[in-house]
C-alpha cells in the first residue's frame, strides 16, 4: 500500500482526494493536515466522511510528513507550496502540487503573472500533470505541477489539433464557464449565495492568471509562441467547467477528419471521450468523474471550429487528475480508484 500525505485537506481540492484515497485500492490514508483543524477528525468537519475517512487532521510538520508518507499532495494556495517542497523533494517524496507554484517551466512567466518564486531550481524537474499528453514525463518524475483547471478543459482539445496542424493556434479563444468550487472554500463575497444564484458573469476579462499558463503549454505543443484570449465566467452550479473554444481551421477539412485527429491521439486515454454524431458535451455528463467530453462543430460559413469540453473542476480539473498522476507516478493502471460512473440525472 502506498501511503498517502495531503497537506490541506479540508480545502474543497483536498477534501475530494481524501475521498478519492479513502476508495483507493492501493494506497491508504496515512497524514492529513489543517491549520484551522488540527486536532479534528476529517468526518467532524465533513460529516459525510463518518465511518469512510476518520483520520484526525495534523499541523504540517516536514519531518512527520516525511516519516509518514510516500507520496505526498498539496492542496494549498499558491506560494505556499514553494516553501515546503524543497524538503519534500531533498527527502526523496513523491510530490503532486495542485497549485500553480510548479507548473512553469518558465520562472519568467510565472513571477509575472504570480510571485517571486523561491524554489525556482525546481522548475526544471518539475512535470506538468497534463496526464494523457505527458504521461512518458509523469511516469519518470518526482514533483508534479497538476494543471489548473481551465487549463485542463482547454488544453486537452487544443493540443492535438494544433499537432495535426488543422487550426491555427493564434485565433484560439475561450469562453469558459466554472462552477463556485473553483474558487475554494474560504469565504469570500464572490461567492455568497446571493451574490451567485441566477447570476452569470464573466470576471477576470482578459487577466486570467491562467491564460499565462495555457499559452506557455500551446507554445511548447505548437513550436512558436502562442497567444489566446480566455475569458472566465462564473455559473451557479457547484461543480463543472465548460470551454467553447473557437479557432481558425487552416483549410477546409471534414468533421470526420477532425473526429479523427482527436480520436486517434485520445486512443489509449481512458478520461477522454470524444463525442459523436454532432453532439456536444454538457457539465452533467462528467459530473464527479475524471471525465473530460469533448465535442467539436465546423462552422462552414466562416471556415471556423467550434470545440466545447467539459469536466468537473475538482475532479478532472483538480483531484482527480492529481490522483490519476500518482496512479502513472505508481505504475499502476491510471484508471485505479477513479472508476465511478457518472451519474445520469
Ligand atoms: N477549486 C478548484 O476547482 C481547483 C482546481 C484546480 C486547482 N486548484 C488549486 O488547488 C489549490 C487548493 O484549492 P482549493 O480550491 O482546495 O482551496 P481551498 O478550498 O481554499 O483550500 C485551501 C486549503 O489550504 C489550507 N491553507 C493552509 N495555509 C493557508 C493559507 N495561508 N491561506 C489559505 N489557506 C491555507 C486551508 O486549510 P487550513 O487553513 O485549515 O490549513 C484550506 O483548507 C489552490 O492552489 C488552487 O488554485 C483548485
Amino acid at each position: 500500500m502506498t501511503k498517502v500525505g495531503i497537506i490541506g485537506a479540508t480545502g474543497y481540492t483536498g477534501v475530494e482526494l481524501v475521498r478519492l484515497i479513502a476508495g483507493h485500492p492501493e494506497a491508504t490514508l496515512s497524514i492529513i493536515t489543517s491549520r484551522q483543524h488540527a486536532g479534528v477528525s476529517i468526518s467532524d468537519v465533513y460529516p459525510a466522511l463518518n465511518g469512510i475517512a476518520d483520520l484526525t487532521c495534523d499541523v504540517f510538520s516536514v519531518e512527520k510528513v516525511c516519516e509518514m508518507t510516500d507520496v505526498v499532495f498539496l492542496a494549498l494556495p499558491h506560494k505556499m507550496p514553494m516553501e515546503i517542497v524543497p524538503d519534500l523533494i531533498k527527502n526523496n517524496r513523491k510530490v503532486i502540487d495542485l497549485s500553480a507554484d510548479f507548473r512553469f517551466r518558465d520562472i519568467a512567466r510565472y513571477e509575472s503573472a504570480y510571485q517571486a518564486h523561491t524554489s525556482a531550481h525546481l522548475a526544471s524537474e518539475s512535470v506538468y500533470g497534463l496526464a494523457e499528453v505527458y504521461r512518458n514525463e509523469i511516469r519518470a518524475a518526482s514533483l508534479i505541477g497538476n494543471p489548473g483547471c481551465y487549463p485542463t478543459s482547454i488544453l486537452l482539445p487544443m493540443i492535438p489539433l494544433i499537432k495535426e496542424r488543422l487550426i491555427n493556434p493564434g485565433t484560439i479563444i475561450s469562453d469558459s464557464k466554472s462552477g463556485v468550487s473553483g474558487a475554494g472554500r474560504g469565504l469570500s463575497l464572490g461567492s455568497h449565495f446571493c451574490e451567485v444564484n441566477e447570476s452569470f458573469k464573466a470576471y477576470k476579462v482578459v487577466e486570467h492568471r491562467h491564460t499565462p499558463e495555457i499559452e506557455e503549454i500551446l507554445s511548447i505543443e505548437a513550436g512558436t509562441d502562442v497567444n489566446i484570449t480566455f475569458i472566465p465566467h462564473l455559473i451557479p452550479v457547484t461543480r463543472g467547467m465548460l470551454s467553447t473554444i473557437y479557432t481558425d481551421l487552416v483549410k477546409t477539412v471534414s468533421e470526420k477528419t477532425v473526429f479523427d485527429c482527436l480520436n486517434d491521439y485520445y486512443r489509449d486515454a481512458p478520461f477522454v471521450r470524444i463525442l459523436k454524431n454532432k453532439k456536444v458535451p454538457d457539465i452533467l455528463w462528467v459530473s464527479r468523474t475524471n471525465y473530460c467530453d469533448i465535442g467539436f462543430r465546423i462552422d462552414k460559413r466562416t471556415n471556423r471550429l467550434i470545440v466545447i469540453s467539459a469536466i468537473d473542476n475538482l475532479m478532472k480539473g483538480a483531484s482527480g487528475q492529481a490522483v490519476q498522476n500518482m496512479n502513472i507516478m505508481l505504475g499502476i493502471d491510471e484508471t485505479t480508484g477513479l472508476n465511478d460512473k457518472p451519474f445520469l440525472l
